[in-house]
């Protein structure tokens, strides 16, 4: 009798504890408010883990039970994200440190000044309900942001009732500080990784670290499954890829910033990088980029501008009829291949979010056959008409909007040694002996399946041997999932730009016969 008693008890107990435990909106709520409960339980998390800190990150954040401290470390702006009702009167905060801005949390009604940040708020899943305010309406290409449009409006920034009646702005322009202004610092000196650990910054704000901690890790481990199995292309078989840039003055720019080598070598390519990287003449250009294997073109082209041949009138190649290898291979591309219908790209809405397919991109114009069936997302052939796919509320696809998006592919490990071509695509190494796979190596997608068809039998052993229907019926939904997940990000935009791959593959594989 007494352990019944002590059940009951304990139930009892428990339901207690569980009813007058504060729940999310007592955090505001006077009458019950607890200064010794965490209202922020969900933490975000740090590789170098060291109490909020990463040695990486651009920014730091501190928790206290009702309040966060959070810095950023480019523009040492401090932020205390508070969510009792009032701002707490002496946050415990660094005496050296100044506080740029108290900001109640969670927001719900947000002003986005750089239209990547909302790509990051479309992980959140906060695109829906929070994002109430954009630059201009036209240049969204999200497709399911184009379709609900009328959730959102421009944002006037001199109408001071308006400003002041949002949560939070967020900017990329540090010198609009304080009030409702919060800097997010990401630029071209970022490596692509380090851009898309901003969504746990943005996560705070809308307490949603959980979700911020699981993309980025998704983003994080396919990143670097495709950079390690890139690392065996041996040195002389990597290609030399320049970015280059037209500036409004009609000079010329190598793009150097860390972001580009970071990216490329991780893409395992070279970055074109001499010694001399700006205010270029288009003579002193090209000669610097002939031998270059591959040229992606960042310039900001007015649509008109935006074919081939008014590019080869600014970067002066009119002149001349001794058209250097890029061109005349056809591996001169910008970041435009999807464009909303007034022709803004997508790259600049989605790509600082999204490290893992600008990797996957750059990986794929130089070995289309590592991943055969991978459409590339930004990267459109220049020399190439048409290769560019419009994105419009019709690609929405209305079930995950407005939620966490949770699906980021996936890395299927393959063993890839390059095409064994050099710079200028010459073979000179022949990978085909190396794998021991007979005649199929030169093409990835044969390998792949190869290595499936190696381990499906052992697993098909073993399940037999243990007799479990369960264990097979659960494998059979796994199956499934997996090739609906792989599938999923082939869905949106699989019609287009199929037919370009196959001839990109095609060519490749008469080459390599050639040989
Ligand atoms: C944040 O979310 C957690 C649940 O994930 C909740 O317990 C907590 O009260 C929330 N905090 C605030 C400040 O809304
Ligand atoms: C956060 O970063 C700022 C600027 O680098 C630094 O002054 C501060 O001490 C850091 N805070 C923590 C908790 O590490
Ligand atoms: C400023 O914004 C408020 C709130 O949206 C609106 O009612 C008002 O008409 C705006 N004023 C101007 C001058 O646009
Ligand atoms: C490819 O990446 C996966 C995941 O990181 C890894 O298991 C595999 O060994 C890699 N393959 C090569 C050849 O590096
Ligand atoms: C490949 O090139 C990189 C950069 O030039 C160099 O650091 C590395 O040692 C080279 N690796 C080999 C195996 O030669
Ligand atoms: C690029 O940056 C990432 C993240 O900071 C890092 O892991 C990677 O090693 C860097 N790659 C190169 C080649 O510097
Ligand atoms: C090449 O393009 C430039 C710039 O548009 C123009 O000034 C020049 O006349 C063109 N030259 C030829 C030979 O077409
Ligand atoms: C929409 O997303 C859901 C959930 O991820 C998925 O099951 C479905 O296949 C998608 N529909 C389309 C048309 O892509
Ligand atoms: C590539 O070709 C250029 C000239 O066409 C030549 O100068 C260079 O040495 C070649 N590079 C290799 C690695 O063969």
């Amino acid at each position: 009798m007494l352990r019944f008693n002590v059940f009951n008890f304990l139930l009892i107990l428990s339901i207690l504890c569980y009813l007058t435990r504060p729940v999310l909106s007592d955090c505001q709520d006077v009458a019950t408010f607890d200064e010794n409960f965490d209202y922020f339980p969900d933490k975000v998390f740090f590789d170098n883990d060291n109490e909020g800190t990463s040695v990486n990150s651009g920014f730091n954040v501190t928790y206290y039970n009702n309040y966060i401290i959070l810095t950023n470390k480019k523009t040492t702006e401090t932020y205390v994200l508070y969510c009792t009702a009032t701002p707490p009167a002496q946050p415990v905060v660094d005496p050296a440190i100044s506080i740029s801005n108290y900001i109640q949390v969670p927001v719900t009604n947000v002003v986005v000044s750089d239209r990547s940040f909302i790509s990051f708020l479309e992980i959140l899943g906060e695109e829906k309900t929070s994002l109430k305010y954009v630059d201009d309406i036209n240049k969204i290409t999200s497709p399911c942001l184009q379709k609900y449009s009328y959730l959102y409006d421009n944002f006037n920034y001199a109408n001071t009732t308006l400003v002041s009646s949002v949560d939070v702005i967020f900017t990329n322009q540090p010198s609009s500080t304080g009030g409702k202004y919060v800097t997010i610092s990401y630029d071209d000196d970022t490596p692509a990784l380090q851009k898309a650990e901003w969504i746990k910054y943005i996560s705070l704000f809308f307490n949603k670290s959980a979700i911020a901690n699981d993309a980025f890790d998704k983003i994080r481990s396919n990143y670097l499954c495709h950079l390690d199995n890139l690392s065996e292309v041996p040195n002389e078989t990597k290609k030399t890829i320049a970015w280059v840039s037209l500036e409004s003055d009609g000079t010329f720019t190598i793009e150097s910033s860390f972001f580009y080598p970071n990216v490329t070598q991780d893409a395992a390519a070279f970055l074109l990088n001499p010694q001399i990287t700006t205010d270029l003449a288009a003579s002193d250009l090209q000669q610097y980029i002939a031998d270059a294997y591959i040229v992606i073109d960042m310039s900001n082209l007015i649509p008109k501008d935006s074919n081939l041949d008014a590019w080869k009138n600014y970067f002066g190649y009119n002149q001349t009829s001794n058209l250097p290898r890029f061109l005349k291979e056809k591996l001169l591309f910008r970041t435009h291949k999807l464009l909303n219908s007034y022709g803004y790209d997508d790259w600049s809405e989605t790509s600082a979010s999204r490290p893992d397919l600008i990797l996957q991109d750059l990986i794929a114009i130089q070995y289309p056959l590592y991943q055969k069936n991978y459409i590339v997302n930004w990267f459109n052939n220049f020399a190439e008409t048409g290769d560019d796919v419009v994105v419009s509320a019709d690609n929405c696809n209305d079930s995950t909007f407005g939620l966490p998006k949770t699906d980021f592919g996936t890395c299927a490990p393959t063993n890839f040694l390059g095409d064994g071509r050099d710079n200028n695509g010459t073979q000179i190494i022949n990978i085909g002996n190396d794998g021991g796979n007979g005649n199929n190596n030169n093409n990835n997608g044969g390998n792949d399946k190869d290595e499936k068809n190696k381990v499906n039998p052992g697993v098909v052993i073993a399940v037999s041997l243990i007799g479990s229907l369960t264990f097979l019926g659960l494998g059979a939904w796994l199956l499934v999932v997996t090739r609906r997940k792989y599938r999923e990000r082939f869905v949106k935009l699989r019609d287009e730009p199929v037919v370009q791959m196959d001839s990109v593959k095609e060519k490749e594989v008469k080459e390599a016969k050639e040989v």
